[in-house]
């Protein structure tokens, strides 16, 4: 969809923590086996696809978690007057519209919203977007990575933490732990987080919603080279590898891969010589983690925080904890 409001970023008042990708995502492709942080789906291209990914009917984890917030919106935001919403990843901002929705005009000038994400260009477009629905909302944006840079937030207000869309499961445990470490540590007393988690369920239901009959997800996982070969200058034909993604039992995650379709030599300015990556090698590009109750508590205890409500669909399918310190 083409929407044609005027950017107004000059609205929005900005803070960024971004470099060093290129030494990440050299890293990982010199690791055996090569994977590339989930973190760079996220440049235009790929952040405009996946907001067509939530649309998808395949995809139930955005429509289920956007009925949890509509029908417990009112409660969720009780006693948020005078609050920073701070939002982890906050994409297209579609979720926190439903949210605010739910506070009166009055109250809504008392809050500030602050978008923190790795894509300027999706906080920019949602923060247009938020502007035309909420003319009255502050926003402060923070574009860096949230797992490094989590104490770029102002520390001035209380704060409403807002970690939507499961994507705490794209982290690896031991970076989930960190994060949640330093999160629990950076929080004051009665400060919260709403925390989205996609819970373990039918195999089927899980694999189909990584694999979409239009290719979206397909098309979202392949962006990753695109990103690559703008950041480090590499020649990666995404026509030569195939999307892969799987239900890991045991781990209880999805997994992506990029599956090389025939032997491919990779050459970048980064590189002492070539890569060789041959038929059948993968590119393990994202984590997707599916929980359970047992790690809501889990959490709790890791960043000691308390659990003071958890909000969940008809199917138990996801979970939206509402965390306190
Ligand atoms: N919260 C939205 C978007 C989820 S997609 C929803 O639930 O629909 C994940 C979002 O997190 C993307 O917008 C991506 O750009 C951002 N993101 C991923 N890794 C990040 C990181 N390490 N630091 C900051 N933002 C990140
Ligand atoms: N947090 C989302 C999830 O794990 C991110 C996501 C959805 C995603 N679909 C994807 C990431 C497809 C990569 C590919 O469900």
């Amino acid at each position: 969809m083409q929407h044609n409001l005027a950017t107004r970023e000059d609205d929005i008042s900005w803070k960024t923590a971004v470099g060093g990708e290129d030494q990440e995502i050299l890293a990982g492709l010199m690791a055996d086996p090569m994977y590339l942080s989930s973190k760079f789906f996220y440049d235009e291209v790929g952040s405009k696809l996946f907001e067509e990914i939530t649309r998808l009917d395949e995809y139930y984890v955005s429509r289920t978690e956007k009925s949890i917030l509509e029908a417990n919106a009112g409660e969720i935001m009780s006693g948020a007057d005078h609050a920073s919403v701070v939002e982890l990843g906050s994409g297209d901002c579609s979720k926190i519209s439903i949210l605010l929705s739910a506070l009166g005009q009055e109250t809504l000038k008392t809050v500030t919203y602050v978008p923190f994400d790795v894509s300027m260009s999706a906080i920019e477009d949602s923060g247009c977007r938020l502007r035309e629905k909420f003319g009255s909302v502050e926003i402060s944006a923070v574009v860096a990575d949230f797992m490094d840079h989590i104490h770029l937030v102002s520390q001035h207000e209380k704060r409403v933490f807002c970690f939507f869309g499961s994507t705490i499961g794209n982290q690896d445990r031991g970076h989930a732990v960190r994060f949640l470490e330093n999160l629990g540590k950076l929080m004051r007393s009665g400060e919260r987080l709403l925390l989205g988690l996609d819970m373990v369920k039918d195999r089927n239901i899980l694999e189909k919603a990584y694999n979409d009959t239009e290719g979206i997800t397909a098309r979202f996982n392949k962006n990753i080279l695109e990103v690559t070969n703008h950041t480090i200058g590499t020649d990666f034909d995404t026509e030569e590898f195939e999307h892969r993604a799987f239900f890991h039992e045991e781990k209880q995650r999805i997994e992506m891969h990029l599956v090389a379709r025939k032997d491919v030599t990779i050459t970048s300015p980064f590189f002492d010589g070539t890569l060789g990556i041959q038929k059948g090698d993968s590119i393990h590009t994202e984590n997707s983690h599916k929980f359970t109750t047992d790690h809501i508590d889990e959490m709790a205890s890791l960043s000691g925080l308390s659990v003071r409500n958890a909000y969940a669909d008809n199917n138990d399918w996801f979970t939206l904890v509402d965390y306190v310190k």
